[in-house]
């Protein structure tokens, strides 16, 4: 039996990436999932794959119109909401100089208040159940500032704040709020940027192989970490961030130094 056997979950962006991997490791076990995105063709298909308990709905994270049908709908048909999980999120690489301040706000709006607007519209599901859990995709972004990173990485510092706030106001509500910071992802994500950063080869390859375990997290690392705090297995924990990072926030690491 599966550890989300009988529960409900939305999550968002799940079209791709890894998205879609958590989608499939919660339809695994046992949660009914709706998967949601802005990409309906890849959605749809996405949510074909994972067979009956999956089904794929439109949803702009940034319209409350968006959140009030998928949420008034997955009611309809489940009956309730057992998960959220907030994965959708957009990227920009630039300097503070070299943001501008539209770019900066679509940012925050879809990484950020994206997640504000999608937390309010399961609060009533989730408190009427007593029981709920939110996990909040971060990002190793969101554990420490990056330059070059500015609008991405304030979005993911301020989703983590979201969680933490609503960890402790919603605690006696049954329902549990936290983050997941991997480092690493889809490369739809941050593909289109390779160009921009060609030449910094050497020290992008360094970056990520400098840390306690070289590489970055594969899409079902991130997805298992996910249903860990999804799960009953998390009963006691909210408001905590969960790196999945092989290390990389866990301090300075020197190759050279391993061998002292
Ligand atoms: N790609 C990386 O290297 C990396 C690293 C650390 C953290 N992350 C985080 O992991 C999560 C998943 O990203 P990914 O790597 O799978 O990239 P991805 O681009 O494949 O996935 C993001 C998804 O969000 C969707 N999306 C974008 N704007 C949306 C909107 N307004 N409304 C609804 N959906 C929208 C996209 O269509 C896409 O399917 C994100 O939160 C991302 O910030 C990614």
């Amino acid at each position: 039996m599966g550890v989300l056997e009988n529960r409900v979950a939305i999550v968002t962006g799940a079209a791709r990436g890894v998205g879609e991997t958590i989608a499939a490791t919660l339809v695994r076990e046992g949660a009914r999932v709706v998967l949601t995105d802005v990409l309906d063709e890849q959605g749809v298909q996405a949510a074909a794959k994972l067979g009956a308990n999956a089904r794929f709905a439109h949803l702009d994270v940034t319209r409350e119109a968006d959140w009030a049908r998928v949420v008034a709908e997955t009611l309809e048909a489940c009956g309730r909401i057992d998960v959220l999980v907030h994965n959708a999120a957009i990227l920009h690489l630039g300097t503070i100089e070299n943001t501008s301040g539209e770019t900066f706000r679509r940012v925050l709006e879809v990484n950020t208040v994206g997640p504000f607007l999608g937390t309010r519209a399961v609060l009533p599901a989730m408190k009427a159940q007593q029981k709920g859990s939110i996990v909040y995709v971060s990002s190793i972004d969101g554990l420490v500032g990056m330059n070059g990173v500015t609008a991405y990485s304030a979005s993911k510092f301020g989703v983590r704040g979201l969680a933490k706030s609503a960890a402790l106001e919603l605690g006696r509500s049954g329902i549990r709020a936290n983050s997941v910071c991997p480092a690493g992802g889809n490369f739809e994500m941050y593909g289109p940027w390779l160009p921009k950063l060609a030449g910094f080869a050497e020290q992008t390859a360094a970056y990520n192989e400098n840390r306690g375990i070289p590489g970055t997290a594969s899409f079902a690392a991130i997805a298992e970490a996910v249903l860990f705090l999804a799960s009953d297995a998390a009963s006691s924990i909210t408001g905590v961030d969960l790196p999945v990072d092989g290390g990389a926030t866990a301090g300075k690491f020197i190759a050279g130094f391993n061998t002292l």
